[in-house]
């Protein structure tokens, strides 16, 4: 199963992918993790990447495309992927189709979730990340047992650099237009589901695996 999950920064992407790609067995590919790991490790990728993802911009897109094609022919995606975050443009929407063309491989879906613009601030501001193994916690909507600390493994809970409100905001700025522009390019394909991702995170699993059940 080939599936995008894509929706405005703060609607839920990463928690649900993680879901759901270990409920079908396949890779959850994160353009925004795989940019994370190269910062922390120094490459000359990460490196390239940091301004733009700390500024709340886009990075460009053949830094994007050329990272997905790479991640794209490794052999655990030949039972399916999840991809979570890409793509944000249509010059990488178009990329997508010609990686997957060489490839012999074809999309089943695109699922867009949505929520409302004052949901997402308040998301993203209260997020906080486990340091050590990635899990997502939110101050008031998912708070772990004990304050700080990560449930699962321990780790020390960390706020993203770009979880701050003036660099969400420009987050959602330059995500709005091409988001919509996306939901067009997929809708004519008729590949499109849209989700209300505002309801709590159980409610919107249960809807997306309905989806998922379908395709
Ligand atoms: P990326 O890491 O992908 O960030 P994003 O798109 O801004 O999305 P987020 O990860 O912030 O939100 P999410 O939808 O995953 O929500 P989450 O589940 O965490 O990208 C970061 C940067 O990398 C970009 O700004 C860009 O610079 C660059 N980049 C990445 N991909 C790129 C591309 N293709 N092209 C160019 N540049 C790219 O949930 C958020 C919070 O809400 C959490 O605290 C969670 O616990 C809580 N929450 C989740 N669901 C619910 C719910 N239903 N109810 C209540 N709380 C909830
Ligand atoms: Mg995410
Ligand atoms: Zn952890």
């Amino acid at each position: 199963m080939n599936i995008v999950l894509m929706g405005l920064p703060g609607t839920g992407k990463g928690t649900q992918a993680v879901i759901l790609a270990e409920k079908f067995s396949i890779p959850h590919i994160a353009t925004g993790d795989i940019f994370r790991e190269n910062i922390e490790k120094a490459t000359e990728m990460g490196r390239k990447a940091a301004q733009y993802i700390k500024a709340g911009e886009l990075v460009p897109d053949e830094i994007t495309c050329a990272m997905i094609e790479k991640r794209l022919e490794e052999p655990d995606t030949d039972n399916g992927f999840l991809l979570d975050g890409f793509p944000r443009t249509l010059v990488q929407a178009a990329a997508l189709d010609s990686i997957l063309e060489n490839l012999g491989k074809e999309l089943q879906g695109v699922i867009c979730l949505q929520a409302p613009e004052e949901v997402l601030v308040e998301r993203l501001s209260g997020r906080r990340v486990c340091s050590n193994c990635g899990t997502n916690y939110h101050i008031r909507f998912s708070p772990p047992e004990e304050g700080g600390i990560c449930d699962l493994c321990g780790g020390e809970l960390m706020q993203r650099d770009d979880d701050r409100e003036e660099t969400v905001r420009r987050r959602l700025q330059v995500n709005r237009g091409k988001t919509l522009e996306l939901e067009s390019y997929y809708r004519e394909k008729d590949l499109l589901q849209q989700v209300d991702a505002s309801p709590d995170p159980k409610t919107v699993t249960s809807k997306l695996l309905a989806i998922m059940e379908r395709f």
